[in-house]
């Protein structure tokens, strides 16, 4: 299967991308080479999918200027940050020029005044610089607005957290994303590394082998994809080698309910 349900091709799906809140902020030449080194990494590992924001600081340019020449091999994920509409179009402008000509996955970050920031992605689509369209938000208590942003049937793509502590997309996001074949991108399956304070030892995890899993950041990644309402899942690092680590959760075989449970129960889920 590839990324159709985003109308993004190329990436086969489930898969592990990378996320750059925090760590990809940065400036100064050290802290731009650790970076640059994640991203070959990240592309060595198939992990080509890459997700920021305007948000984020620096992140945007840092991870086009990583990219370099590189643009056509990546699937670039970003997003509109404002309130005001003028600077949403100075904010699309800019992540353009950064990435190439083209974002394949344009999103609506936090549903700010989205319905001004739809109708831009929608103008720029129709120039062909921008594949698809997302909305994202990191609150449960955003979700019915973000449901009523997929029902427009005006976006392919949604950005959600989902880790065992937070599961509230199960209850609508998740099986009206599937019903709309809606493409639907992880965001912080460590619970923004709160999950990676308690490391379950290699006795607990290893039931989880046959499956692949060697570590817990890749129990975790693979909880979320074994769901098969979930296409990729977008940890952020700032630490060269564990997107080795991480990519290796994008690969079957899947985790079943038994092995979602344990993972939950390590997680300390309730
Ligand atoms: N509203 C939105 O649209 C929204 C909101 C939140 C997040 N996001 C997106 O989702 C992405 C991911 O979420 P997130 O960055 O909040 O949190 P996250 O990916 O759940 O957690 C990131 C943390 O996990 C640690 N980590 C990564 N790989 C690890 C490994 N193999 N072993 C141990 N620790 C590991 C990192 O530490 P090290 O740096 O030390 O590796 C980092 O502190 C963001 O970067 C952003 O692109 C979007």
């Amino acid at each position: 299967m590839d990324f159709r349900a985003l109308g993004v091709s190329g990436l086969q799906v489930p898969a592990v991308g990378m996320g750059t809140w925090r760590t990809f902020d940065i400036r100064g030449a050290e802290a731009e080479q650790r970076v640059h080194a994640i991203v070959d990494e990240a592309l060595a590992n198939e992990a080509v999918f890459v997700d920021s924001s305007p948000m984020y600081g620096e992140a945007e340019h840092v991870l086009g200027s990583a990219i370099g020449d590189r643009r056509a091999r990546f699937l670039v994920a970003t997003k509109i940050w404002t309130r005001d509409a003028a600077e949403g179009v100075r904010q699309a402008e800019r992540a353009i020029a950064y990435f190439e000509g083209h974002i394949d996955f344009y999103q609506i970050h936090n549903l700010v005044l989205w319905p001004e920031h739809l109708a831009l992605l929608e103008r720029l689509q129709a120039e062909g610089k921008v594949i698809a369209i997302g909305a994202t938000h990191y609150s449960a208590a955003a979700f019915a607005e973000l449901a009523q942003v997929m029902r427009t049937g005006r976006i392919a793509g949604i950005q959600i957290p989902y880790n065992p502590l937070q599961r509230e997309v199960e209850r609508e996001i998740l099986p009206l994303a599937a019903e709309l074949n809606l493409g639907v991108v992880v965001m912080r399956p460590f619970a923004e590394g709160s999950l990676m304070r308690r490391i379950p030892s290699p006795e607990a995890l290893a039931p989880l082998r046959p499956f692949g899993v060697t570590t817990w950041a890749q129990a975790l990644l693979k909880w979320s994809l074994s769901d098969p309402r979930c296409h990729v899942a977008i940890p952020a690092t700032s630490r060269p080698g564990r997107m080795t680590e991480n990519a290796a959760a994008g690969n079957p075989p899947w985790f079943g309910a038994d092995e979602r449970a344990l993972v939950g129960k390590l997680a300390g889920a309730g």
